[in-house]
């Protein structure tokens, strides 16, 4: 009886205390992803050269910090049911891993999955979400993905939240990110069950376009960025909507990785680069590390941006800022270069999401092209550029 009685008591402190860790995403999260680029062929050598080009590179110092081993590090679970990494790839565990990625300055996370398996058939968390959330405790891990597959009749809230909850019982503060594609509408539950989810199936490095697999597609820049057009009003500092790790240098042109690196920071999305950062052109290190695009990403607003503007092949989209700033991103979707003549005069941008507006007539603005980092002019002139095919030009439009 004493026993039921305490047991009940327990129970109920869990769950009225379970939460997820409020705090740790109040800007979008930055850092790189092992997956687009090495899929599963991954194991501690990569993962620790992936870390020291992360400083090497320069990217440490603009704000990336997370380095995140997706699919495939699984070993076995032993005769309890702990996890441990796969023994020939991760010969020196993981704890030893973490503390090098920690000795850097950086963070360390980790991948695992609601389902039985992992979607590279490896053992997934089901049954194991307490247990697993301990062993990542202790291996020191700061951020964990946890995907979809295999997942059966599972209800998707329910089992993210039970990880959410194992992972607040260990104690150990972790970035959760919901990787559920989209399929049963995380951004309506999302917030308080982790701190990003992704909108939509696997990226592809493709600027335009789609690949099939068979039973699934992957999906180019241009379609993840118009899937979710009504999603925007979900998303915010420590609940972001995830358009999936980036494709920059991963063999688009020059200037759709420009473009695509452009559209994740216009649409606060998580920056995660998903590139071999070992060995990156300056034009991948160039665009990766550019600060005054990133800051309009890390905005401590956290608006989304959206579509104001719209004509033949090109458009703007927008992205209100903190203290009145505004950032614009015109895009050319088109297979030709546009000339641009854009008359600011009796133009006004507004959000009625997050009520915000800008209004050219009643304000100035200085503006400043963020790529080439110079100040060109204010919107008391027309502006006037040429925008190569899938290309950008991104402004910050000041307050005078
Ligand atoms: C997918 C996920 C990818 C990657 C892959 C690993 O479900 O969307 O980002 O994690 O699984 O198998």
């Amino acid at each position: 009886m004493k026993r039921t009685v305490i047991a009940a008591v327990l129970l109920c402190s869990v769950s009225a205390f379970a939460q997820k860790f409020e705090g740790l995403a109040l800007t979008p999260p930055m850092g790189w992803n092992s997956w687009n680029c090495f899929g599963c062929d991954v194991n501690e050598v990569l993962i620790m050269q992936a870390a020291d080009a992360m400083i090497e590179s320069g990217m440490k110092d603009v704000g990336y910090q997370y380095i995140v081993i997706d699919d495939c590090w699984h070993g076995e679970r032993d005769s309890l049911g702990f996890i441990h990494p796969n023994p020939e790839h991760f010969p020196s565990g993981m704890k030893v891993l973490s503390d090098y990625i920690h000795s850097k300055g950086l963070k360390f996370g980790i991948y695992s999955d609601a389902g039985w398996k992992t979607c590279g058939g490896h053992p997934g968390s089901r049954g194991y979400e307490y247990q697993d959330a301990l062993t990542y405790a202790e291996w020191g891990v700061d951020y964990l993905k946890y995907d979809w597959c295999n997942t059966d009749d599972l209800n998707a809230k329910g089992a993210y939240m039970n990880m959410r909850n194992a992972l607040f019982a260990a104690e150990r503060p972790i970035v959760f990110s919901l990787c559920e594609w989209g399929n049963n509408q995380p951004w309506e539950w999302g917030k308080e069950v982790g701190h990003l989810w992704r909108i939509s199936g696997d990226i592809a490095p493709i600027f335009d376009g789609e690949e099939g697999h068979g039973s699934w597609i992957s999906w180019g820049v241009l379609q993840i960025l118009d899937m979710r057009p009504d999603i925007r009003k979900y998303a915010g500092p420590d609940h972001w909507n995830d358009f999936d790790m980036m494709e920059v240098g991963n063999g688009m042109s020059v200037a759709e990785d420009r473009a695509h690196f452009s559209l994740w920071c216009m649409m606060a999305s998580p920056l995660m680069a998903g590139n071999d950062l070992q060995h990156m052109s300056q034009e991948t290190i160039t665009i990766l590390t550019n600060r005054e695009v990133i800051a309009v990403n890390q905005d401590s607003l956290g608006i989304q941006g959206f579509r104001c503007y719209q004509k033949d092949d090109w458009e703007i989209w927008a992205k209100p800022l903190k203290g009145g700033d505004m950032a614009l991103c015109f895009l050319n979707r088109g297979k030709n270069t546009e000339k641009i003549e854009f008359d600011w005069g009796e133009k006004i941008i507004k959000d009625d999401e997050f009520k915000k507006q800008v209004s050219f007539v009643e304000k100035e603005y200085q503006i400043r092209d963020l790529w080439t980092k110079k100040d060109i002019g204010t919107t008391k002139q027309i502006f006037k550029t040429k925008i190569a095919s899938h290309d950008v030009v991104m402004l910050r439009l000041f307050k005078k």
